[in-house]
């Protein structure tokens, strides 16, 4: 099929480069021609593993193009999947849908021949169904024009496998029905549903709230297992083995079970948020008032990290801190509310000397944050320090050497906000261990 993706962030790129190795001639969309110059050229924007090499191969093949034109887009494709950001309002809880609005507003009225429209952004819950209105409008082949729903559930760092392999295939459309848009979003899918993905049919509402009750429902069990670490702190005991011993219930699982310095991220943090204004605006606030509490339980991890470092090292004032990571997940070079950088922010603003560094975050924090110290690796970020702070779960940090960085730091102090460390390993090598909702006796401090 001839597919236009209209967006070219992480989910659009990773979306049209999928589309196109599954056999579709694709076109990327964007208004940023910086942007398309860079795609055009095979070059993927931000990191993502496997990206780059995929883009770069099917723009090779010809199977996918770039451009900034909407008119070019409008002439070439049957198919057009929005997928532009929907983020938090400044000084609001509520999501900015402005660029869904201005992508329909832009396109509809090219739109002279049948179209389905699939919309795959995160937005509130009734957006769908008002875009369709105003397609109608817009739209000179009036009904022949269709719009469903077609969430998006990749994670960063996995975003080729989730959109290849995903857990399963959402497709809302109109109650009044419209038969065209399952007809094709089953075609283009089609190698995808071989595999034997499951396709849900359903309304346009219910398709919208299923991503956004998923992302909910993973905050909450982020800030439930970190809710407990406190807990177990409070009564020595440890997290991360009754995680394990929960995960074997096959009703509650041990993904998104891992305690530490919480969520951050272009999506949980924001999507909750987003999902409690609406809820308000449907009346429905008390419904999600517990997720304010998921909210304030996953920033309270934040605080608690700075406060932690300053308990260990008896003042924040002079402190040489070495932070691992800045990422908001590994794999990532996204820093959007990334909590790493949030405490090593913090740390700095209350008189510490925070030395930063990440495998791949690097370009993307100094723009956000400049005024921290950035070094070329991890030995060089912890050289001198008084304490580590490892933030963000990188392989690269799981496996560092503790003999060979107690040979750089001034104090073999570690904080492992992540839980991710060989805590015995460190504690061998002559480090005061401390980890989140860990047992005493392996936080040594
Ligand atoms: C999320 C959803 O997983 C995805 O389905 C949706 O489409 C977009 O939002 P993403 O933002 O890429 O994906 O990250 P995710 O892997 O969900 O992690 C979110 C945050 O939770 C990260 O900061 C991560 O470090 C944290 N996390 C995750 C934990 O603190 N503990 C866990 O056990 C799991």
């Amino acid at each position: 099929m001839r597919i236009a993706v209209l967006g070219m962030g992480y989910l659009g790129v990773t979306h049209a480069a999928c589309m196109a190795s599954i056999g579709h001639e694709v076109m990327g969309v964007d208004v940023d021609v910086d942007k398309i110059s860079q795609l055009r050229a095979g070059h993927v924007p931000f990191f993502e593993p496997g990206l780059d090499a995929l883009t770069a191969r099917m723009v090779q093949s010809g199977d996918l193009r770039f451009t900034a034109s909407y008119e070019e887009a409008a002439r070439f494709a049957d198919a057009f999947f929005i997928a532009v950001g929907t983020p938090q309002k400044r000084g609001e809880f509520a999501a900015d849908v402005s660029a869904i609005d201005s992508v329909i507003e832009t396109l509809g009225p090219m739109l002279d021949r049948p179209a389905v429209l699939f919309g795959k952004s995160t937005v509130p819950v009734g957006t769908a169904e008002r875009l369709r209105s105003r397609l109608k409008e817009l739209a000179p082949a009036g009904p022949d024009v269709e719009l469903a729903w077609n969430p998006e559930f990749l994670r960063e760092g996995h975003a080729i496998h989730d959109t290849l392999e995903p857990d399963r295939l959402v497709v809302g459309t109109a109650q009044q029905g419209a038969p065209g848009a399952i007809t094709v979003a089953r075609e283009i899918y089609s190698s995808v549903l071989a595999s034997g993905t499951p396709f849900i049919v359903t309304d346009l509402a219910t398709s919208e709230l299923v991503k956004i009750a998923a992302n909910a429902f993973l905050a909450t069990k982020i800030s439930f297992i970190n809710a407990i670490a406190e807990v177990c702190e409070a009564a020595g005991a440890d997290v991360v083995e009754l995680a394990d011993a929960l995960g074997h219930d096959r009703r509650i699982g041990r993904a998104f079970l891992n305690a530490g310095l919480g969520f951050g991220g272009g999506c949980l943090p924001k999507d909750i948020r987003a999902f409690m204004a609406r809820a308000g605006e449907l009346g429905a606030d008390q419904a999600l008032t517990f997720l304010r509490e998921v909210d304030a339980i996953n920033m309270r991890r934040r605080t608690q990290m700075v406060d932690i470092t300053r308990q260990l090292c008896g003042t924040l004032l002079g402190v040489r801190v070495g932070v691992l990571g800045a990422a908001f997940k590994p794999d990532s070079d996204d820093v959007r509310d990334s909590p790493a950088l949030n405490v090593a922010g913090q740390l700095q603003l209350q008189g510490a000397a925070v030395s930063v560094y990440d495998p791949k975050a690097m370009d993307n924090s100094r723009k956000i944050f400049p005024t921290l110290s950035y070094a070329s690796s991890a030995m060089a970020a912890c050289a001198g320090a008084d304490i580590v702070l490892v933030l963000t779960e990188w392989e690269e940090f799981r496996e560092l050497n503790p003999r060979e960085l107690a040979a750089v730091v001034s104090h073999r102090r570690v904080l492992d906000g992540r839980n991710c460390l060989d805590h015995q390993r460190w504690i061998d090598a002559g480090w005061q261990y401390r980890g989140f909702g860990r047992r005493p006796s392996s936080a040594a401090m």
